[in-house]
């Protein structure tokens, strides 16, 4: 029984040792340090802030990073409200950035692509640059001939956003930012007090909630313009990743890009992803590329699933919920490899795809579409969330 013990103990005293065998002798420079314990590194969520630069007119701009237990880590700049970077792992755990964008805030502010940003007061297109509310004409910014497109000339994407709160406890990391936007400003009526609110949750999750409240009646459609490729970002084109959207009808657009106000049915169409569907299958046959707004079977107003994209190298998958009734998906197809984005990458036709999930274009100019006035006394919300897991 005593020599059992014996060399049990003795066995106990090597296997303890020989890890720290491995390392090296400290030099006389080297002070001994305590003996070596092996920690598992425990990630824990976190919050955390470094200055980002400054705009043209000299104000300060900071970088936030949200980290969770997992290690996926979203960066997010209060210019533009801007998420400047979301690192992902892969099946086998290795992460990568999945969001095209810059490394220096110098990048975004030349940008006229959206990576990233917070779009608004109305994301995508308003046809002529005008509508009507009350009887009243209102007069946009003409910045897509002689449409309106995603705010404007200096949209949300452009303005510096107050932070509001910066904080991690052990479900959740969060950022919340405000922006008031000031009565006729773009030509849009009503002082227009909103916040987003960037959540990476414990479960893989990156939630993106919109609060705004006018004090004169007014429309409103924020999104946020990531443009994502799950392989990691400029690796190459997203025609392989596979797409299922839970849409049966889409929204058809002039030359222009503006709906007609039909509203069509994607069946036998190269418009369907009803079904896993790889984006590049059809791609040919859709002109330069997709860049429509869906029409989601949830009909908006509650959270449910409007999307989900696989990419078969990598095993990364993205599911995206919303409130909204209806997602742009678009395909990159004015990326044109002038742009040098992060980690040097040219940024190439296809090389991402976005979901911005929103109320359908022109819909101030279309009183068939879900409206998207907002009064006095109510309050717009709206929330977007972004699942990631592997397969
Ligand atoms: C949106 C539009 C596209 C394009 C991009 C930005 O998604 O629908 O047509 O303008 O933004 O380049």
């Amino acid at each position: 029984m005593k020599t059992r013990f014996l060399i049990s103990f003795v066995l106990i005293v090597i296997a303890v040792c020989m890890p720290g065998c491995k390392k090296k002798a400290p030099t006389p420079q080297e002070p001994e340090s305590k003996p070596e314990v092996e920690v598992k590194e425990t990630r824990l969520m976190s919050a955390n802030e470094e200055p980002f630069g400054q705009t043209a007119d000299g104000r300060q701009v900071t970088l936030y990073t949200l980290t969770n237990t997992n290690g996926l880590r979203a960066r997010i700049t209060n210019y533009g409200a801007i998420l400047v970077s979301l690192e992902v792992p892969d099946r086998d755990g290795k992460l990568a950035d999945i969001t095209l964008g810059f490394e220096a805030l110098d990048g975004y502010l030349k940008m006229d692509t959206y990576f990233g940003a917070t779009v608004g007061r109305y994301a995508n297109r308003i046809g002529k640059a005008r509508f009507v509310l009350d009887g009243v004409e209102y007069k946009l910014a003409a910045n897509n001939g002689e449409n309106h497109l995603h705010g404007g000339i200096k949209g949300f994407d452009k303005v510096v956003w107050r932070p509001e709160d910066l904080w991690a406890n052990d479900n959740e990391a969060l950022l919340k930012m405000s922006y008031i936007s000031e009565d006729d400003e773009e030509g849009y009526p009503g002082n227009l007090a909103c916040t987003v609110t960037y959540t990476l949750t414990k479960d893989d999750e990156l939630k993106i909630s919109y609060e705004a409240e006018t004090d004169k009646t007014t429309v409103v459609n924020l999104t946020n313009h990531s443009y994502f490729n799950l392989a990691g970002q400029g690796t190459g084109d997203i025609l392989g990743h596979e797409l299922t959207l839970n849409a049966d009808k889409y929204t058809p657009v002039d030359e222009g890009l503006i709906p007609t106000g039909e509203i069509r049915s994607v069946k036998d169409s190269p418009m369907d992803f009803t079904l896993p569907m790889s984006i590049g299958s059809r791609i040919k046959q859709v002109g330069n590329g997709y860049d429509h707004n869906y029409v989601l079977n949830s009909g908006g107003g509650t959270l449910a699933l409007a999307a989900r994209v696989y990419e078969p190298t990598s095993g990364r998958v993205m599911e995206i919920y919303t409130t909204e009734p209806g997602v742009q998906l678009y395909t990159g197809n004015f990326l044109d490899g002038t742009l040098t984005g992060k980690g040097g990458k040219v940024y190439k036709k296809h090389y991402a795809f976005c979901l911005e999930t929103q109320h359908f274009p022109d819909s101030p100019n279309k009183s068939d579409f879900p409206s998207v006035v907002l009064q006095p006394g109510q309050k717009y919300t709206s929330v977007t969330v972004h699942k990631f897991s592997t397969r």
